[in-house]
């Protein structure tokens, strides 16, 4: 018996040592501890051992089963390795390869600049409408307090359409509308694009403003002030220099253009070759937008009583606000849509 056990124990062992597979070490696995394999049939010959021998025997079948078992597990974790180790380096990647770019747009630099704008103005508490670009002469011009035959109209080189329609010149008429249809508190922004009949490198025929305005009780040029310079360190950032000018539009009063120091020289007005800076010619500001306390005569358009309501108003050009921010000196680049320029921003 003891012979007999020996000889399994070292046929088996033997045969584990060369599995060269999972397959063949499950063979040796059934024929030496399955259910008719060499060891089971050990164990049931153990009624013919004389009583006296059977713990022994007994015993050193089970260190033989032990030691098989053992060693049975120490073959999978080498085959495992192995082929863990095969798949690795089989399946290996390149990763130094370059990878395939997919062309990828992104958003005109107008819209980007418009996007800032709007997300800034609606962080301050705006709300955001939009009017009509064939607007009416009524609401361009008339309830502004610019009646027909007023000099002011001149500013505004106008594109009418029939009767008394045209293309809006500004983004103000959608104060008037909003005005109309609502009563005060107000706060709103209203981006858009406006016409004029107006070509050269700064002016577009086609152009982008966002118009502002406030209305409550007790609203002072200081409120005005506050709220533009707070969104003008937003913009172009925390060390822009803001100056308010006196100025003139019909539906204000009083009014002010805004300046900011020139972000082209820094300020200083010429360039660094002694030469006058193209954007701001010496003078180290320049002029980002409208603004003015709303005229009494517009509230009364809009049946407003102006004894008891107060508010400011204010009007931006994105084209102006994006050359500024992007020191570009022609405004046609923004709608030749050559790549090379877009793909810049
Ligand atoms: N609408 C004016 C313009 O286009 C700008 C402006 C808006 C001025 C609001 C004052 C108040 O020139």
């Amino acid at each position: 018996m003891r012979a007999e056990l020996e000889r399994i124990r070292q046929t088996a062992l033997a045969a584990l040592d060369s599995c060269p597979d999972e397959a063949a070490l499950e063979q040796v696995r059934v024929r030496t501890l399955g259910k008719k394999g060499d060891l089971t049939a050990v164990l049931r010959g153990m009624r013919e051992v004389p009583e006296k021998e059977r713990p022994a025997i007994g015993e050193l079948v089970n260190t033989v089963k032990a030691e098989i078992e053992a060693r049975i597990a120490a073959v999978r974790s080498r085959l495992d390795e192995q082929r863990l180790a095969r798949s690795l380096s089989e399946e290996r990647l390149d990763i130094t390869l370059p990878g395939i770019r997919f062309p990828r747009g992104h958003l005109h630099p107008l819209n980007q600049m418009l996007d800032t704008a709007v997300d800034i103005l609606v962080e301050m508490g705006f709300g955001v409408e939009e009017g009509p670009e064939i607007e009416d002469d009524y609401h361009n011009f008339e309830a502004l307090n610019v009646p027909r035959d007023h000099p002011a109209r001149d500013m505004h080189d106008t594109f009418f359409v029939v009767g008394d329609k045209l293309l809006r010149t500004h983004t103000s008429p959608v104060q008037i509308r909003v005005m109309e249809s609502r009563k005060p508190p107000i706060r709103v922004i209203a981006p858009g694009t406006v016409y004029r009949h107006d070509d050269d490198v700064t002016h577009s025929p086609a152009f982008h403003q966002v118009e502002g305005f406030l209305v409550d009780e007790g609203i002072t040029f200081g409120d005005l002030k506050g709220v533009l310079s707070e969104f003008l360190r937003r913009f172009f950032g925390p060390e822009t220099r803001v100056r308010f000018r006196p100025s003139f539009f019909p539906f204000t009063e009083p009014s002010a253009e805004v300046d900011i120091g020139c972000v082209m020289c820094a300020g200083t007005g010429s360039q660094p070759d002694g030469a006058a800076c193209r954007v701001c010619k010496r003078s180290g500001w320049v002029e980002i937008l409208g603004s003015g306390l709303i005229h009494p005569s517009v509230f009364e358009f809009v049946g407003y009583d102006p004894e008891k309501v107060s508010g400011f108003a204010f009007g931006m050009g994105i084209e102006r606000m994006a050359m500024l921010k992007f020191g570009i000196g022609d405004i046609r680049l923004f709608y030749e849509n050559d790549l090379r320029f877009l793909g810049q921003f």
